[in-house]
């Protein structure tokens, strides 16, 4: 998130100097910056308000809601007003995450001397009633992040002073820190914090043994990556399947209870018999397709599906094989909610697979020192759209992570996917700037909130940006929408939405309408899922959308 940037100090004092000269510093260091002088805000925002108490006050009221509001989109909003009175500094100061006080300290003889307004000698003269300083009262701040003595300190030493405390405060990242990475230089987990649900040592033994009284409930093959998207913390904050007000929260308003974005329902549901054993229960076992149990849930809500709400505002547009809308018109009958304990992975997770957990990866962006990385979740094999998308978003990010989503859905395992990407990205791409891994992810088939959701898992893997291609079943608009509907602040990882990726005989190469001058006609393209759905028959596809040299790895 932003900050703000609070300047209080007599008329004169050098809060406008200052905001200019930490403005332009701030904007050199890549920090988008707003700004509100007191003399610019009483023109507009504060026009008509004069110089009571009253008035004053509810000018600092003004200027620190808007300062927030700049704070809030991410970025860092300067107020620079004489903001005399100490309460309502304060009020702003508590109001506000991110909040830097500069006083800019300067004796009144000094001001009065310089007088470049000529203000203070109207003041002095009796001309200006209640001018502060000189009969009305200043207040200063008792402990202010940064006190500047703005008579004896040029001001570029002020200036420096307040970058620094910027930087102390972690507002900002160090400019020596440019060579560095660490845990503060990735994109923050979506809600701050790291879920993990992963049992070990006793409590692992304990809770194997608990597992054989409990009444068991079965995972189909999207419940079983939801457990370990739980339990790895890719889904983090969830740390467990939906509560009812989380539940209705998303669905009535895309959010969790606690405000923060979050797309679709994550929730187990149950088939009438199963439903009435688990009312009764405080905690049930998970079990995978093989019958062995994988987690264990406690028990905190229980409550019956209402369908058609779900229906209408989560699957309203997909056709009716979305996978989320199929399971929501299966034979259950109530959603349980509570937090989840995963023991062990699903059968399914086994095999060849390279299971990418956040933390793990996170720490892997740090060690390869990527300041930017994008993702790129793959459904199905990476063709030569995929390329040319992870190839250019790669230009401007420092690394890739390519992401092989798990969808026992489709027509090729887990093993040759993985095969497949690690082909490519040692062979058409620079090795060390690819991480490859398989990310537990179930798309329920709605094209914008999907691609939302695997934006917040991209995000908890330490990703900076996320590839969305365009999705023709996504509408006329595409999936775009969804990722405005949020504010970026909010969302924290940069969409880089592409357009309709073809090969352009013109060009000799994959490109975009946006790149590329061949009319319509004259592109060569076919839907991904076309060519996907081809592969899985064992067709080859055109050698300019698909390399057929990478066939191969699909059969091992
Ligand atoms: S504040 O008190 O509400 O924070 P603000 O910073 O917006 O004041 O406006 C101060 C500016 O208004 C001064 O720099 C000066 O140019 C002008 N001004 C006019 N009358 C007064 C007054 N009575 N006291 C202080 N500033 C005044």
């Amino acid at each position: 998130t932003g900050f703000v940037i609070w300047f209080t100090g007599l008329s004169g004092s050098g809060k406008s100097t200052l905001t200019r000269l930490v403005s332009a510093e701030l904007r050199r260091r890549g920090v988008h910056v707003e700004a509100l002088d007191g003399d610019d805000v009483r023109k507009m925002l504060s026009k008509g308000l004069g110089f009571s108490r009253d008035d004053r006050d509810a000018n600092i009221r003004r200027i620190g809601y808007v300062a927030r509001m700049i704070a809030r989109s991410g970025a860092c909003g300067i107020a620079a007003a004489i903001s005399p009175y100490r309460d309502v500094r304060d009020e702003v100061r508590r109001a506000t995450e991110q909040f830097c006080e500069v006083y800019c300290e300067c004796p009144i003889e000094v001001l009065a001397e310089r007088d470049p307004k000529g203000l203070y000698k109207r003041a002095l003269a009796g001309e200006i009633k209640h001018f502060t300083g000189v009969d009305d009262p200043y207040e200063a701040p008792a402990d202010p992040e940064v006190r500047c003595r703005t008579d004896i300190e040029p001001p570029e030493t002020s200036a420096q002073k307040i970058i620094s405390k910027l930087e102390e405060l972690g507002y900002i990242p160090e400019l020596g820190a440019a060579a560095r990475t660490d845990e503060s230089t990735l994109t923050p987990p979506h809600g701050a914090e790291l879920v993990d649900r992963r049992l070990v040592g006793a409590a692992l033994a304990a809770a194997r043994e608990r597992a054989g009284e409990l009444p068991v409930v079965g995972l189909d093959a999207t419940a079983e990556r939801d457990v370990v998207a739980i339990g790895t913390g890719a889904f983090s904050p969830l740390t467990g399947f939906m509560t009812r007000n989380d539940y209705l929260k998303v669905v009535g308003s895309g959010r969790l209870e606690n405000g923060l974005p979050w797309p679709l329902p994550v929730t187990l549901a149950l088939t009438p018999d199963l439903a009435e054993t688990v009312e009764k229960s405080s905690e049930i076992a998970l079990t995978d397709s093989s019958g062995a149990v994988v987690a264990l849930l406690e028990v905190t809500d229980f409550w019956e599906i209402d369908r058609a709400l779900e229906k209408e505002s989560i699957y309203d547009k997909p056709g009716p094989n979305a996978p989320g809308l199929k399971r929501l018109e299966g034979p259950a009958t109530h959603y349980v909610g509570g937090e989840i304990a995963l023991l062990q992975l699903p059968k399914s997770f086994s095999g060849n697979a390279t299971i990418a957990e956040p933390a793990a990866n996170r720490k892997l962006l740090i060690d390869h020192g990527w300041r930017s990385t994008v993702a790129l979740p793959m459904l199905g094999p990476m063709l030569r759209g995929d390329e040319f998308r992870a190839r250019t978003a790669l230009e401007t990010c420092d690394g890739l992570f390519l992401q092989t989503v798990m969808a026992p859905e489709l027509p090729f395992s887990l093993a040759a996917l993985e095969r497949w990407h690690s082909h490519l990205a040692q062979t058409y791409f620079r090795a060390e700037r690819v991480i490859c891994g398989s990310i537990p992810l179930a798309p329920r088939g709605v094209p914008a909130l999907d691609a939302l959701l695997s934006a917040l898992v991209a995000k908890n893997f330490g990703a900076s940006h996320i590839v969305v291609p365009h999705d023709p079943n996504a509408g006329p608009t595409g999936v775009r929408p969804i990722f405005d509907y949020y504010s970026p602040g909010e969302l924290r990882i940069i969409p880089l939405c592409y357009e309709d990726v073809f090969h352009s005989p013109s060009l000799g190469t994959m490109a975009s309408a946006k790149t590329a001058p061949d009319p319509i006609a004259a592109r060569l393209s076919t839907p991904r899922s076309e060519l996907i759905a081809g592969l899985g028959r064992g067709e080859t596809g055109p050698p300019e959308l698909i390399r057929p040299e990478t066939l191969a790895r699909l059969t091992g």
